[in-house]
């Protein structure tokens, strides 16, 4: 089986180029050629025409796409460019995979929801992004169904690693300048490591069966669900216990209107992983356990 994996510089594309390594024969395409892979294609998502071009040349059974536009606020102010990443490009993958027969691997986030609920959010309850990125992600999703490609739509939330751009490592720079940090407490959802969802992602694949015939939708969270300030108590708890930082900062919470930001973000944002479970037998563990394992890698 050849594994084309777009985005392998990323929090979740990093852990893919480990977990997917024992399906097959894995190539690696990033934004810039070679980089941190020698050898890596490129693929620049916002270079179409370069994207078909290393798809037709790679021909892969299955397309792993982990790049993605990702930042949240900055895609309020570059509505096109997120458009472009995340839907235009994704829709460029599914039709090579629906004319190759290839099954397209995509990652979705739980900002199509617009947190409104009051339960973890279901695969077919009706999106409502707040956001341009929400958006944008939603119109990916969107392009792949109607493509009709073989494919898995993976949404996952509040993504983090011991590695890249993320909450746990913002609070970890935060914590060790500051005395006093604000944190709020009134959005809630299920931080993922990207470790997580990786190995979920390859266990998938080993068990699905028919690829060219799935066409799902499937939540991938961690268990349990927490605030951010939540998460951070919890980052804060064990850098003192790991030894990670020296003094911890006392966190305060406050309410998302006290922190006001370009992009509005769901309040409710848990993601029901039922199907996940009766599927595919996966259930990611709780939270916590999470949060245990990044810290002490980075112990
Ligand atoms: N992060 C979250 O909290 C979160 C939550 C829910 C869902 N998700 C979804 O999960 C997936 C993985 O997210 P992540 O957290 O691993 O993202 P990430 O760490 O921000 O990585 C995104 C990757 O996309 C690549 N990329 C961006 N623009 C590109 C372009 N024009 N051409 C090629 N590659 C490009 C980046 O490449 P460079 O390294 O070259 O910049 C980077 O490797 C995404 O689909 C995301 O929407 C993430």
């Amino acid at each position: 089986m050849r594994i084309l994996l777009l985005g392998a510089n990323g929090q979740v594309g990093f852990e893919l180029t480990r977990s997917v390594a024992p399906l097959g024969s894995l190539i690696v395409a990033t934004r810039v050629e070679g980089g941190a892979y020698p050898g890596a294609l490129r693929a620049d998502l916002n270079d179409l025409d370069g994207l078909r071009a290393t798809l037709a040349q790679s021909r892969p059974d299955v397309v792993l796409n982990a790049a993605a536009y990702t930042a949240v606020d900055q895609a309020e102010d570059d509505q096109d460019m997120a458009m472009r990443i995340n839907a235009q490009a994704v829709s460029v993958l599914a039709d090579h995979c629906a004319s190759s027969g290839a099954l397209l691997v995509h990652y979705s986030t739980d900002y199509v929801f617009d947190g409104s609920a009051s339960q973890p959010w279901r695969e077919d309850d009706a999106p409502s992004p707040l956001g341009v990125y929400g958006r944008s992600k939603l119109a990916g999703e969107v392009a792949i169904r109607e493509a009709d490609c073989a494919h898995l739509i993976l949404r996952t939330s509040w993504v983090y690693a011991a590695r890249g751009q993320n909450f746990l490592r913002t609070m970890l720079r935060l914590g060790a300048e500051r005395e006093h940090l604000r944190v709020v407490s009134d959005q809630i959802g299920a931080p993922t490591p990207a470790r997580w969802i990786a190995s979920a992602t390859a266990l998938i694949l080993a068990r699905l069966g028919k690829p060219h015939a799935a066409r799902e939708t499937l939540h991938l969270t961690a268990g349990g669900e927490v605030s951010w300030h939540g998460f951070a108590e919890q980052i804060f708890q064990l850098a003192r216990q790991l030894g990670v930082l020296d003094r911890v900062p006392r966190v305060e919470a406050i309410h998302s209107d006290q922190y006001p930001t370009r992009a509005r973000r769901p309040a409710y944002s848990r993601l029901d992983n039922t199907r996940l479970r009766e599927r595919f037998d996966i259930a990611l563990p709780d939270w916590r356990v999470g949060v245990r394992q990044v810290m002490e890698e980075r112990a």
